[in-house]
């Protein structure tokens, strides 16, 4: 175990000492004993006889080297040594696999039946001794053998020829012309159902799409196809970037890891990302489906014609990948709610993590699992860092950037660096500075405060910028941070901001830690909106008045500034409420508060979707991060009597608006989607009034769709309403043969903030559609609990990390990838009081103390008790 445990430094890469141009698989399915054997053509790129390959969890059966036995070869470790080498040989390495026990879903493994692999990120070195980095980039021929129930073999590239062997097996051989690393590699084996369409490209070149689903899912795979459409003709037209492969294929498993997999035209999909109809899926999951969909496509380009030279560099494919999934979701649907659930994501959990043990750049220096890293920090806020590239360029600018980047890198293994200098080269724009946001973690603070001189007629900005020391990373520098901003006068019109008798760009470049912006020619007091759609991943600290927010809720000129503010105005209300609980004071929100989101609800020029987004307060774990210690209690307690009151005092609002925004029938059209959405906000609200039970009901009894349903169950379940179990069951009782529709009634259970709750939780892993195995079921119902139900995971008796530590223990052993994300939240012990700190860190103790701990959880939890 001890020399696996070595953490790996990004300052530590080393070109390998060999390159493989063309690797020939050949794989023996078998459920319990897989033979592969890889014929890889290997040549010597350094001066040295010797090669290490990596391996794991399996059986050597053979070596050889120019088709001749090889003895000179010793195993060590997770590695084969290979030595008195020629420098340009063919390596042939048999194997043994066993897909029935790879509970990890790591390698090949079997879901439900069906044969799949996961290679990302070391995934490869689990089917056969290989160069298992993604800077060795091979040719791949894969031929499948498999017995004559797994009709469908699939592997990368084009089917090339098939036929059926001595002994009665099928056997299919597939091509892939793209060179690419291992983690890029897919096979697949079973039987499904397939939904076939085409595409034709801008160049007129036709490109079937095939999406393989279990057997009696055909209905569901309608919306995944159209996305996967939308996303080729969208990624020609914003990017000018087009398909480059005959075939593309999408596989649906249910036993999966992660969201999806963009192995090169055979994405493999956790099902819940493809599968979806009106009475099993909700709007949330359609519009999941098309970004998901998506950013996997997107990657064809942005991850596999360009590719990554080591895993640090992660976040060059993802936060650039992420970054074209959300303009392709705004393009596609509403920018403002797209734009505001990207930003709960940041101001939530990636704050969140940068707060944390884990906190590290969106590109790591030291790795000890790399499974580890692929966080909401290179994911999510590596978009971020993009999206302030294309702020600090513009679009012209960004997609000459784009090309000169495909230009220089297509077909190659590419760093962070290299698309920072594609970006500037292409833009004349200097990003010396800005390269700082790829080495400092952290988030950084921006205090604002602003001065107007009546008598000059000038409007000074003063900004300064902080970035606290972070777990991973002591000292900090100013960044380079564009600040986007706009100035209104009293009527709501746009200020033109000058400096030095010149209009200036509304994106100011804060570089200094601290800095003042003199504006000139300013009429009146004016109001200024600042950080304009989220313009940086920063928190931002400006003293405004209640009735300054109140006016930008409505004059802002922009939608997310507007909710911006919305949420501004109420989180003062919860933090000033915060401390008023603290001091044993009832919670109060003053009548021009209500009158403010009352204003929005009867405003008829705003979309639904976006007053459905202005009524939702920030939750409990983005409040948990405004502070330094959590008071678990005071946050419940004021986000719920500030649900409550808004719920009364808008009763009549919310009401009318519920019963008018009723539609009879169900379409995944936006403005239906924005409809629902909005009266199912009311829904949320008016269940804490006494209307609350019947309107549920009702609503859960005359639903045709599952957004509706849903919303109805979660209301009750969110305002403990005596109907709760009805519906419940009804549901259960409904849907229990269906794993994934019953996710929701899971993620229900471990939501619930009964007192009670981990009583029911327990039940709930007795139901018959339960099981550890499957990773959505365990994020379903624990993760839920763990994320999503502070006031009761945070139990003072310690109950819910007991629990937490248990399932911990027994996930190590099967599936440590979905342990080590299970486990954040008790990394987080040192922001709670003391009483819990200790019965959190006990859990963390516990698991270090295990002899079998894999080095996903003991990555995570030394880092967290070391600091
Ligand atoms: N590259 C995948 C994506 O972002 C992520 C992924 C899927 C993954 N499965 C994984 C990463 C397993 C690590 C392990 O779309
Ligand atoms: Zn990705």
């Amino acid at each position: 175990m001890a020399s696996t445990l070595q953490a790996k430094y990004r300052k530590d890469y080393q070109s390998p000492s060999h390159t493989i141009t063309d690797i020939n698989l050949t794989f023996d399915l078998h459920e319990s004993q897989t033979r592969v054997v890889a014929i890889s053509q290997v040549k010597q790129l350094q001066q040295t006889n010797q090669l290490i390959l990596d391996g794991e969890n399996m059986e050597l059966v053979s070596v050889q080297v120019n088709q001749q036995p090889w003895s000179h070869y010793q195993v060590v470790d997770t590695t084969l040594e290979l030595n008195d080498l020629p420098a340009e040989f063919e390596l042939q390495i048999e194997t043994l696999i066993n897909p029935a026990e790879n509970t990890a879903l790591e390698g090949l493994y079997l879901s439900d039946g069906a044969f799949c692999t996961q290679c990302e990120a070391e995934g490869f070195r689990r089917i056969t001794y290989y160069l298992d980095r993604p800077d060795v980039l091979a040719r791949y021929t894969t031929t499948i053998i498999a017995p004559q129930n797994y009709p469908y073999l699939l592997s990368n590239g084009n089917k090339v020829e098939e036929g059926v062997t001595e002994d009665g097996k099928s056997w299919v051989r597939w091509e892939d012309p793209h060179p690419k690393p291992s983690y890029l590699f897919a096979l697949v084996a079973g039987d499904f159902d397939v939904l076939r369409d085409s595409y034709q490209t801008v160049s007129g070149r036709n490109v079937a799409l095939e999406i393989f689903v279990d057997k009696g899912n055909l209905d569901r795979a309608h919306h995944a196809m159209r996305s996967l459409i939308n996303a080729m003709k969208w990624d020609e037209q914003r990017f000018g970037l087009e398909y480059d492969l005959d075939i593309y294929m999408v596989v649906a498993v249910d036993f999966f890891n992660m969201g999806a997999m963009e192995n090169k035209g055979l994405n493999v999909f956790n099902s819940k990302f493809v599968l979806a109809n009106d009475q099993t899926a909700t709007d949330n999951d359609y519009l999941g489906i098309e970004a998901v969909i998506g950013h996997e496509y997107f990657h064809n380009w942005t991850g596999n014609r360009v590719t990554c030279r080591d895993w640090f560099q992660l976040s060059l494919k993802e936060g650039l990948t992420v970054f074209r999934d959300q303009e392709f979701s705004s393009d596609l649907g509403s920018r403002a709610v797209n734009r505001i659930h990207n930003v709960r994501i940041i101001r939530g959990p990636q704050f969140a993590e940068d707060a944390s043990p884990m906190s590290h750049p969106i590109r790591p220096e030291k790795v000890i699992e790399m499974n580890n890293f692929y966080t909401l920090t290179v994911y999510e806020k590596g978009s971020e860092v993009i999206r302030m590239i294309h702020t600090l360029l513009g679009e012209s600018n960004f997609q000459k950037g784009m090309k000169l980047y495909f230009e220089r890198h297509d077909g190659t293994a590419a760093t962070c660096e290299d698309f920072v200098s594609a970006m500037e080269d292409a833009s004349g724009v200097d990003l010396k500075q800005f390269r700082l946001w790829y080495s400092q973690s952290g988030t950084p603070e921006l205090r604002v405060s602003s001065v107007y001189h009546e008598a000059d007629k000038t409007f000074t900005l003063s900004v300064r910028q902080h970035t606290a020391s972070t777990a991973d990373q002591k000292e900090k520098q100013a960044l380079h941070i564009p600040l986007g901003i706009e100035i209104y006068d009293q009527q709501g019109n746009i200020i033109e901001l000058q400096c030095n008798g010149k209009a200036v760009s509304d994106v100011l470049d804060i570089t200094e830690t601290e800095q003042s912006f003199v504006f000139e020619s300013v009429t009146s007091q004016p109001i200024v909106s600042l950080l304009r759609d989220f313009s940086a991943p920063v928190k931002l600290v400006y003293d405004y008045r209640d009735e300054e927010l109140a006016f930008l809720m409505v004059h802002a000129k922009n939608e997310f500034a507007r909710w911006d503010a919305g949420q501004m105005l109420i989180g003062k209300y919860i933090r000033s409420n915060i401390e008023r609980v603290q001091q044993e004071q009832s919670v109060e929100l003053p009548e021009s508060v209500i009158d403010a989101f009352r204003g929005v609800l009867l405003d008829p020029s705003l979309e639904h979707a976006f007053i459905a987004e202005m009524l939702a307060l920030p939750n409990h774990n983005e409040v948990s991060g405004w502070f330094d210690s959590v008071d678990v209690d005071a946050i419940e307690s004021v986000l719920h009597s500030i649900k409550i009151s808004l719920g009364q005092e808008l009763q009549d609002e919310f009401s009318a608006l519920y019963h008018s925004l009723k539609q009879d029938e169900y379409t995944i059209e936006h403005p239906a989607i924005g409809q629902r959405s909005l009266r199912n906000t009311c829904l949320s609200y008016l269940a804490l009034t006494e209307q609350g039970e019947s309107l549920v009901q009702a609503q859960y009894q005359n639903a045709n769709n599952m957004t509706d349903t849903m919303a109805a169950m979660s209301a009750a379940n969110q305002a403990e309403l005596t109907c709760r179990e009805t519906l419940m069951d009804d549901y259960s009782a409904k849907w229990k043969h269906d794993g994934l529709v019953m996710d929701k009634w899971f993620a229900l259970q471990g939501t619930n903030p009964a007192k009670d709750t981990l009583t029911v939780i327990q039940n709930a892993m007795n139901h018959e559609a339960f099981t550890l195995k499957n990773p959505n079921r365990i994020r379903s119902l624990i993760g839920s609990f763990l994320n999503q139900n502070p006031a009761r995971f945070h139990d003072k008796s310690g109950a819910g990390y007991r629990f937490a530590g248990e399932i911990l223990q027994k996930l190590n052993a099967t599936n440590p990838q979905v342990a080590s994300r299970l486990v954040d939240p008790l990394l987080k012990y040192k922001r709670y009081d003391e009483t819990r700190q200790k019965l959190m860190k006990q859990e963390l103790e516990a698991l270090l103390n295990m002899d079998d701990l894999a080095k996903d959880l003991y990555e995570k939890v030394t880092k967290a008790l070391e600091a």
